[in-house]
């Protein structure tokens, strides 16, 4: 598979358009917040479930774009606030200049956050590859530091730092430590990661159980059914459940629009009959919502950086039916 996956991105450049915009259509949720707006309306209506919302695009070239992020997002949030919708947002801190200026991208940040606060809206760190892990730590650390509660962060299971930094942010943060643990989507190299998958599943396991004992918040983002299984059992071993609140000693105070202590968190447009069957089951069920003009290369990009994904991209061109949300 892993030989076929790179084919399919070496005939991605010539693969027309349209037929990328097809298949990308599953996965973001139109070019406009307008269009976010209508998925999640409808998506909330039909399913109720929650959302995060992500502007598409990632490491800008020049500091100027960074005003870019800040202002869309603020739109999002004024939308968000318009609509009475059941979502935060999720931001690449480097689209806001960390790479490139790092005194703007903490000016932009805060300015956001502070926004995002005035309306009790919640504000993600997504997590990018190794060389802005422990920036984006910082990062976080600092808006606490500044009273900017309102923020959380992602860690990847396939880092081996990955324990590590869980301890310290809990020790630092305490009660206000607010994590999403993913499996990660940058392939790093065998020196600093996992690269196998049930060595990644495992630091997987091995993290949520850390942030558990801990007393965070914990968003559980992922579709793989095995992993699944484990956070529930790890879940029902802390005697945590839907509809009932967080019973651990040491969890901070129930948090307004999140659930009791945990939360499952997918990709739009990815399996979506597990995400329905754990909403069903009562579970708090966030779904990821990308949306931009830059959906082309957002597509591109998360192909040549993780090629296993060409293969869901296949099934959906030749077994069209599959390409739903
Ligand atoms: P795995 O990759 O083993 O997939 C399990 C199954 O899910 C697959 O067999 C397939 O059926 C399905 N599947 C997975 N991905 C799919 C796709 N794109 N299209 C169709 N089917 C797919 N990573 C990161 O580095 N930083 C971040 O900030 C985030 N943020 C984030 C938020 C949310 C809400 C989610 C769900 C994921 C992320 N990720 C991320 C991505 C994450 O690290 C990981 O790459 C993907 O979730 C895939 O890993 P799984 O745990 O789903 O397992």
């Amino acid at each position: 598979m892993g030989m076929f996956g790179r084919m399919v991105v070496g005939v991605l450049p010539i693969m027309p358009r349209f037929m990328v915009g097809w298949v990308a259509k599953r996965y973001v949720a139109g070019k406009t917040i307008d269009s976010a707006v209508s998925t999640m309306l409808e998506m909330g209506k039909k399913e109720g479930c929650c959302f995060t919302v992500d502007v598409l695009g990632e490491e800008i070239s020049s500091i100027e774009e960074a005003d870019f992020f800040l202002q869309e997002y603020i739109r999002v949030i004024d939308a968000i606030v318009e609509h009475q919708l059941d979502a935060n947002i999720s931001i690449k801190p480097t689209a806001f200049g960390l790479l490139i200026d790092p005194d703007i991208a903490y000016k932009n940040i805060q300015e956001l956050l502070t926004k995002a606060a005035k309306h009790d809206i919640f504000v993600r760190f997504d997590m990018e590859d190794h060389r802005v892990t422990q920036t984006t730590i910082d990062m976080l650390l600092k808006m606490h530091e500044l009273e900017l509660n309102n923020v959380g962060i992602v860690l990847q299971a396939r880092l081996f730092r990955t324990l590590d930094d869980i301890q310290t942010i809990c020790d630092t943060l305490d009660v206000n430590a607010d994590f999403r643990i993913c499996k990660g989507i940058y392939l790093e190299s065998s020196e600093i990661a996992h690269t196998e998958y049930h060595r990644i599943n495992n630091g997987f396991s091995e993290a949520l159980e850390l942030m558990l004992k801990n007393g965070s918040y914990c968003g559980i983002a992922t579709h793989d059914k095995p992993v699944i299984k484990d956070s529930l059992i790890q879940l029902r071993n802390m005697g945590m459940m839907p509809d009932k609140p967080d019973p651990r000693k040491n969890a901070g105070p129930n948090r307004k629009m999140k659930g009791p202590g945990y939360e499952f968190q997918m990709l739009l447009g990815v399996r979506g009959e597990l995400r329905r069957r754990l909403l069903k089951d009562g579970h708090k069920v966030r779904v990821y919502i990308p949306f931009g003009e830059k959906w082309y290369e957002y597509s591109h990009r998360r192909l040549r950086e993780n090629p296993d994904i060409a293969w869901h991209v296949t099934k959906a061109l030749f077994m069209p039916w599959s390409n739903r949300r």
